[in-house]
Order: C-alpha cells, then structure tokens, then sequence
C-alpha cells in the first residue's frame, strides 16, 4: 500500500473542496503551434462575423494563435480584402468585451477571396491565392477549413476542396490539412452517412474536427476529472448507489432569429443528438486508459453503443415534447413560437423535450437517465444532478419520525459553475433532528489564469490537431441511429399534433414533464 504524501496546506475557501494552494491554472497553450492558415467559407456571413472572428481575434490578444497565421475569407460577396477588414471590425466592436487595441496588427492578417460554392473555377482561383499566401508569409502549407456555411452546401464545398488538391495532406501529415464542421450533421441516421461519405472523399476521420462547443466548456470538461480524479466518486458512480441522473440544458432565449434552421430541426435535433448526447456520454462513460482523443472517444462509443433502443410505439413511456406559448421572461411579454418570425402559424416543431434513456451495461442497468431540454424555461440551466439511493435503514426513524432525504450532487455547467453535495447532518440544538446541507465549490475559486470562451477552445484544440473534444463519425451514426426511431415517433405519428404539449413560456415546460420525471422542475431550480 502506498504511504500518503505530504500535501501543502489548503487554503481554506468558503465550502468544500479547499483549493490547495495558489491554483493560478496553466498558460494558454501546452507547447508551440504550428504556422497555419485558415480558409473561412461563408466569410460574409452570420456565423464568421459572430462567433468565427471574433474568437480568433480573442485567441490572437491571448497569444493563442500560430505565428505566422493567416486568415483567407472566401463568400460569394465580391470584397476587397480591406472591405472585408472593415467589416470584420465593426462585427468584432459589436460582438462586445473585446479590445480593438490590437485589431491593426490582426487584421494584417485578413485577406479575403470571392468563391462561387458551386463553381470548380473558382476552386482552382482559390487555390492559387492560397498558396501565394502561404509562400509570402511562410505558413508552410498546414490550412485549417472552415465551413461556416449553410449545412446544404458542405458536401459540395468539401468535395470540390478535395477535387482542387487542397486537402491532401504531405507525406507522414504534414503539411497537415483540417476540416472544421458546425452541426448539424446531418437531420437523421441516413443524411449524417452521406454527409461522411462527401467529407470521405476529402478529408480522412482523423483530419476532420466537429465541433459540439459544450465539450469545450469548462465545466464540462471537469465532469471527467471530477469522476476519474477522485477515488472516492468513483466506487458509488454505478446503479448500486445511483437512483437516477438528470441532465439539463434549460434556456429562457426563444428562436431568435433562427427559425428557418430551427422549424427543420427542432430541439431534438438542436440540443439532444450532440450536446445532451455529450453530456450523458460524459457522465456515463466507462474510464478510457489514458486520456487522449481516442480513448476517450472510445469509451464514448461504447456508451452510445449500450443506450437501449426506443421501441417503435408508447413514446409518451419515454418522452414529452413541448412548445411555448405566449408568456413572461425576466417580467417581459414574450410571444408564443407560433408567432415568432419565420415561424409556420401552425408549426408541430417542439422547443421541449424530455426524453428517458436507459443504458444497457453492467454499471447502470435500471437507472434512469432523464434529458431536459427546453426553449423559454423560466431561466437558463446547465447541469447534472445526480441522485443518490436512500439509506438502507434508517435506525434514526422510531427517534425522529422525519424522512431522511437522498444525497444529490449537483454538477452546474452553464451560468451556475458550481458543484454542490447535498447531505443530512444534525441539527444544531438540544433537540435531535436533521437538516440537509449543501457543500458548495466554486469552479472558478482562486483561479486567476485566462479563460478561453467554448469556440476559442475549440478553434485552438483544432490548430494543435487534438480531436478529443471533437463528434467522431462512429458516436454520431450511434447517436442518430437511437434517436431516429424517437423522431419517428415525433414527426410521423396520427397524432403528432396531441404529442406537442404546449407550455407558457417563462415556465418550467408542459406538466406532464412531471409525469415522466417526478422530480421536474425541483431539479432545475
Ligand atoms: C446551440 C443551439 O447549439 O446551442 C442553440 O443551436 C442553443 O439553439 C445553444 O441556444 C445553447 O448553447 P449555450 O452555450 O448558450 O448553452
């Protein structure tokens, strides 16, 4: 048996655990990146402007990006690459928070090349300008590219990038060539196969980054050092102890302005085949050997393989949809979906949804799972609750008469960073009697390094080629092929329009959410 080592002193912090020492967190990057340049398809648009600029801008003020490094924007819109400049910065001055001191310096590196998506021409054009700005600034051939474009273009982008000689990398991988992808991949098990197929005949797997910006949040990639760097999660991490794990992404923002995309996918498109299917992986997962891309993505895999199927009928056993209605958030009217802009008056599109998953292994065997999602809840929630069983006896009983309450740890993602243990103690006093108490850490306590927003961290893990927070094609048909049958049951059914439980926006979802999981909305308040 190994001997305990002596460990500095903690510094006490309000709560449990006490961070030990100083904790200023390490620099931004582990070791050099190579120089690199990125091509952005869709640089004119929603996306580029944004999210994609103004995170490499922010990546650039924290030294998080290559030198050298190019940027070359490509659109149908005909820009100069200075036109293209100005307006990048007035996207980046928009976005908020961000410094413009050091725009002059970052915007060198802007230059910007008209494309038609559907023209080889304009490929073999693109190319050419490519090259003579890797050779002018000495990137060395490694390109990154960015397809922030509608999902209806990808396979035609990526495969004329693949026809001009753009894709293939040089001999042992380098120079090395990377494809990012935003979701959706695909709407279903069949579309998420052609679009591999389309990016197969381009780019290999482990050239291809998509990206699920959850994963890169920082309190989601604690779920797996909190659960494999603590000996003592782990022995009662398992159906012996566990009742049941909720897992929750609750926003009060309605559609916005994305109801062209948002009326074709809906929220089980939007938030369960990637970030709810994330978060349930991470929390379920297996411990990979080491930590490292595939590994990880392995046992993610093996996780997905073992979530049991839906069956084709009785989906109200196993999921409630929802959609708002006219109501309150944050004391403001807000209107119902159906009279969102560019939404159908009539739409069957659910911005709710519930859905019980249960996971056929040897660890979990009859613990549910339950995934919340919904749009306009009364606030926005991130995190995973987890139940704990009762205690087995309860010899206090004949003394206090008082139900003793389960353990729950509860693990805040998103805006609450906090991870808090419920547990009974005494309460204080002549009289014997119980309270439940939460002991709370703070996921930021004494950290004082940088921070890196979810799509600068996921920008920068691409550049140092790092796929760990990255869908691999194999998790995702896993994921698809279990939801197709539940989107069956969603969209093709008699009565789809009784499934849809409509619910005041503002609200915590239908009630018959309650129905399905007895601890709504307890669970997210
Ligand atoms: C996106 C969805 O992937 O995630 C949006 O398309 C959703 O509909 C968003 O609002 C939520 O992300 P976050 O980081 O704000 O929780």
């Amino acid at each position: 048996m190994s001997q305990p080592r002596a460990e500095p002193a903690p510094a006490v912090v309000q709560g449990f655990p006490e961070p030990v020492g100083d904790a200023p967190g390490p620099g931004l990057i582990e070791g050099s990146l190579d120089p690199a340049a990125m091509v952005i398809f869709g640089a004119s648009g929603d996306l580029t402007g944004r999210k994609l600029v103004p995170a490499l801008y922010s990546l650039f003020c924290h030294g998080g990006l290559p030198e050298p490094f190019v940027i070359l924007g490509c659109a149908r819109s005909r820009f100069s690459d200075d036109a293209w400049r100005q307006k990048m910065r007035r996207a980046v001055a928009g976005h908020g928070g961000l410094d413009l001191t050091a725009w002059d310096r970052f915007a060198a590196r802007l230059f910007y090349q008209p494309l038609v998506y559907d023209q080889p021409g304009t490929y073999r054009e693109l190319r050419r300008r490519l090259q003579e700005l890797e050779d002018g600034h000495g990137t060395g051939g490694n390109r990154v590219f960015n397809l922030a474009i509608p999902p209806g273009l990808y396979s035609e982008v990526v495969s004329l990038v693949g026809r001009a000689g753009m894709s293939a990398e040089g001999p042992g991988g380098s120079p090395w060539r990377r494809l990012v992808v935003e979701k959706p991949f695909g709407r279903d098990l069949a579309s998420a196969r052609e679009l591999s197929k389309a990016i197969a005949a381009g780019f290999q797997e482990h050239q291809v980054f998509r990206i699920d910006h959850y994963l890169a949040k920082e309190t989601v990639q604690n779920v797996l050092i909190l659960r494999f760097a603590n000996a003592i999660f782990e022995p009662i991490w398992n159906r012996n102890y566990i009742d049941q794990v909720t897992i929750i992404a609750a926003e009060s923002l309605g559609v916005e302005h994305r109801a062209g995309y948002y009326e074709q996918a809906g929220v089980l498109r939007d938030m369960f085949q990637n970030h709810m299917m994330q978060l349930l992986a991470l929390a379920a997962m297996e411990p990979p050997p080491r930590y490292g891309a595939e590994p990880v993505r392995d046992e993610k895999t093996k996780l997905f393989r073992s979530l049991r199927p839906y069956p084709a009928t009785n989906a109200g056993d196993y999921l409630v949809l929802g959609q708002y209605t006219a109501g309150q958030v944050d004391g403001r009217p807000v209107a119902a979906y159906r009279d969102e802009p560019g939404v159908d008056p009539a739409s069957l599109t659910p911005t709710f949804a519930l859905l019980k998953v249960m996971v056929d292994n040897w660890r979990w065997q009859g613990v549910p799972f339950f995934l919340v999602s919904g749009k306009r809840l009364a606030r926005k929630v991130t995190r995973m609750l987890i139940q704990f069983k009762e205690v087995p006896h309860c010899f206090f009983r004949q003394v206090l008469g008082e139900h003793i309450t389960a353990n729950r740890l509860v693990l805040g993602i998103q805006p609450d960073e906090t991870t808090s243990l419920t547990i009974q103690t005494k309460s204080p006093g002549a009289r014997l009697g119980l309270r439940s108490v939460k002991m709370v850490f703070d996921y930021n306590a004494d950290y004082r390094g940088p921070l890196l927003g979810a799509y600068e961290k996921a920008l920068l893990n691409c550049m140092q080629g790092d796929q760990m927070l990255f869908w691999r094609q194999d998790g995702l048909e896993l994921t698809w092929g279990l939801l197709d049958p539940v989107l069956h049951a969603c969209e093709r059914c008699q009565d789809r329009d009784q499934q849809l439980q409509p619910y005041a926006a503002g609200g915590w979802g239908p009630e018959a959410a309650r129905r399905l999981l007895s601890l709504w909305p307890e669970a997210a308040k």
